[in-house]
Order: structure tokens, then sequence, then C-alpha cells
């Protein structure tokens, strides 16, 4: 009998809550997103508890797959067929050119970012990066910056050879093959073709220096495409294919990074979403693994994870928009989520003090590179360039990757593929 009670009121409870209770108040979102792994889903948790506990209605949308590429041909299956999700995780001139082709407008979430004053709170090139219409109007909500150009390492393993964290590339190359020697795979990666760019960008910023880095992958400057610095970042492609394992085909970024924490591999070279693996481990810098940029001269190759917010009808989903665009950008929030997540608040405003030596260094590098021309965008990550130039661009660094095909080829190869991509 007490039991039946129970059961109704809790019954009535809940349905008061779907009715009248704050659920409608927060609005509701269908979020696609690419995080899956252990630390990113609980960098994740933070916002959707928070959604809830304003009233929102989250519908979770996962589309698994590191860097977002599943998440993308998903995405826009969903614009095409005029069906667009609430929030979608999104990078770039992406956001732009999702607005050129009249589906973002008339950009909701742009009351809030003025009432916010979103523009005090960012870096112009952050705020630009979120904005439409010309970059007159906020129509994404950024959340953090990941820093790419990172080695991972596995404290032990490289103790236990006598080795420090490589600070030139020629540095690195000998130590991997210490290790290959003692029977250790040198570098843990993952054969999917947006590790590959991953680690590519990393090289040709390293072996390139920043304005080659500029003028090759930004600006696609066809001699520094097909030149012979070009040559030469793909012959240290050729090298680290080298010290990778058999197991490399299709393997997931996490499961990599699963390899430097147990030791079984010494190396990654990932943007920090790898340290909120290592984190959710319960796992330290300086402690259980190392954390150093990859050889360059500082460089630092970022990317903005960002949510579009896309032309939407009904009061409940506008709302919804509304009110994650808010959280997005809250104070606390940032830090919360940027401790879990690996990265650094985009916000300017969140003080650091808590957050560990990597992502210190980090926050430090950024404004150090900010201010000498090495802060560039990642291509890999969808920031430097529009998806089809993308696309060329990271086929040609996997082609060659996954065979035997001569640098000199492979830079030619990217020389055509761009120009055809254009
Ligand atoms: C995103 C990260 C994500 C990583 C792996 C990157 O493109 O910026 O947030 O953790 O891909 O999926």
């Amino acid at each position: 009998m007490y039991k039946n009670i129970l059961k109704l009121s809790a019954g009535l409870l809940l349905a008061a809550g779907m009715t009248a209770g704050p659920a409608m108040a927060g609005g509701e979102a269908e979020v696609l997103h690419w995080w899956t792994s252990g630390g990113e889903a609980k960098a994740l948790k933070v916002l959707k508890d928070d959604f809830a506990k304003n009233g929102g209605t989250w519908k979770d949308m996962p589309v698994a797959g590191g860097g977002g590429d599943a998440a993308m041909v998903t995405l826009k299956a969903r614009i095409v067929s005029g069906d667009p999700p609430t929030a979608a995780q999104i990078k770039g001139p992406t956001i732009q050119e999702y607005d050129d082709e009249g589906v973002v407008g008339p950009y909701n979430i742009h009351a809030v970012a003025s009432a916010e004053n979103w523009d005090a709170l960012l870096s112009p090139q952050v705020a630009n990066h979120m904005k439409c219409d010309g970059f007159t109007k906020y129509c994404a909500a950024p959340v953090n910056i990941h820093r790419i150009d990172w080695f991972w390492a596995n404290k032990k393993v490289l103790d236990a050879n006598g080795l420090k964290m490589p600070t030139s590339w020629d540095e690195f190359n000998a130590a991997a093959k210490k290790l290959k020697a003692a029977g250790i795979i040198p570098l843990a990666h993952g054969g999917q073709p947006w590790q590959d760019a991953t680690v590519f960008e990393a090289v040709a910023l390293g072996i390139g220096g920043n304005e080659f880095y500029q003028k090759a992958i930004v600006d696609l400057d066809m001699n520094a495409l097909g030149s012979s610095t070009m040559v030469k970042v793909f012959d240290q492609m050729r090298i680290l294919q080298g010290f990778t394992d058999e197991g490399m085909p299709g393997r997931d970024w996490n499961v990599a990074t699963g390899m430097v924490m147990n030791g079984k591999a010494a190396f990654q070279i990932m943007g920090d979403w790898a340290k909120g693996e290592f984190a959710n481990a319960g796992l330290k810098p300086g402690e259980d693994y190392y954390c150093l940029p990859t050889p360059s001269n500082h460089g630092y190759l970022y990317n903005v994870d960002s949510f579009i917010f896309f032309s939407v009808k009904g009061k409940n989903k506008i709302e919804g928009q509304k009110l994650l665009a808010s959280l997005m950008m809250g104070k606390n929030f940032q830090k919360v989520f940027n401790l879990y997540k690996g990265s650094i608040p985009a916000r300017l405003d969140v003080p650091m003090d808590e957050f560990d030596l990597c992502a210190k260094g980090s926050a430090a590098d950024l404004n150090y590179s900010a201010m000498t021309g090495g802060l560039l965008p990642s291509f890999a990550h969808g920031m430097a360039l529009k998806l089809a130039q993308k696309g060329a661009i990271q086929d040609v660094v996997t082609e060659h990757f996954n065979s035997d095909m001569s640098s000199q080829e492979a830079a030619s190869r990217l020389v055509r593929a761009v120009k055809d991509s254009l």
C-alpha cells in the first residue's frame, strides 16, 4: 500500500516536472557531437548536467569517430534533409560555410552573446571563428582551446631507458630508435586519416617552421606545398611510420593513448584531448606521464571546439539554443569542463591556478606564440581550411603514410590535389 502511494507520488512529480516544471523553462536541445571517449564523455557530462539543472531537456546525438570526420558527414546529411540538430559540434571555417548556405540565420544566439558581451570575453581571433553574417553576428559558441602539437610520453618507460623528452626531431628519432631496439613501441598511433593528418601538421610546423606552415597549409601557396621543405616533412613522416606497430591500422586515438599509459608504447603525438584520457585514468603529468610540445620555433597549432546553432523552428528549441550558448560561455563551466577535457578555456578571464602544468604551459605558450607569429590554426582539426581543401591534403598525407610513396611524389600530389579541390 505504502509502496503504491510512493509510486503514485513519484509518478505525479515526474508528470509535473515534465509539463509545468523547469524542463519547459530551459527548452530542449538535440546535440550532435563526437565526444565518446572516457575523458570526452566526462567533460561533456558537465554541460549535460548544467543544462538539466537549468531546466533543459538534452537529446544526445553522438557520432563516434575521433576528429569529427564522421560527425561532419552525419551533420551534412541532416542539413541537406532540412532537419538540423539544435546544436552541433563544429569547427573553423565550416561554420561560415554553413552560413553561406543560408541555414544558420537569423542567428538565434546573437542576442545572448551581445547581452553577455562575448566580444570582451574572447580574443578577437576566437570570437571571429564564432561569427556569421560577414563576421558580424555570433552563431556559434566556443568551449575551449585545444593544442595539437604535443608529445605525450610514459614517464617510467622514458626514465627506465635513460631518455628525456625530445626537444628536436632528431632527438626524437634517436630516442625512438633506442626504444625500438629495447622492444618498446616508440610511437603509439592509430592509422586513421585524421590521426595521420594530426601528426603531419605537427611535423610540418616543426620541420618547416611557422611561416612555412602558414604559406603551405593555411594560404595554400603552391610553391610551398610542392617545395623541398615539404619533401623533408614527408621524409620525417616516413621515419615516424617506422616507429609505429603492426596494430596501427584503424586504431582509435584513445586506444593509442592507452598504450602510452600502460607502457606498451613510449610516445604519442596527439592534441591535448589525450590529456583528458590520462586525467580520467587518475594519472598526473610529471609523475606518471610527460607532456611537451613537439619541436618547433614557438609554433602553436590550435583548434577551438565550438557548437553551431542552426536556424530551427519552435520556441522550445530556440530557448534550448539560448540556454546552451549561455552555459557554454559560463566562467565556471569553462573551468570545470576544461579540467576534464585536457584543453584550456576559450574565455580569457578564467583563472588557471587549478589547472595542471601542461595546461598552464599551453596557456603561456599560446600568449607567447600569439605575439610572435606562431599561433596557427590546425588544418587537421578543421580550423584552417574549408572541408574540400582539408580533405584533399588529408587524403595525400594518409596515402603517403600508408604506402611506400616517395616524399617527392607526395609533395607533387599535394599540389595537384589542392589545385583540383579549389
Ligand atoms: C576535437 C576534440 C576531440 C578530438 C578527438 C578534435 O577534433 O577538437 O574535442 O576530443 O577531436 O575526437
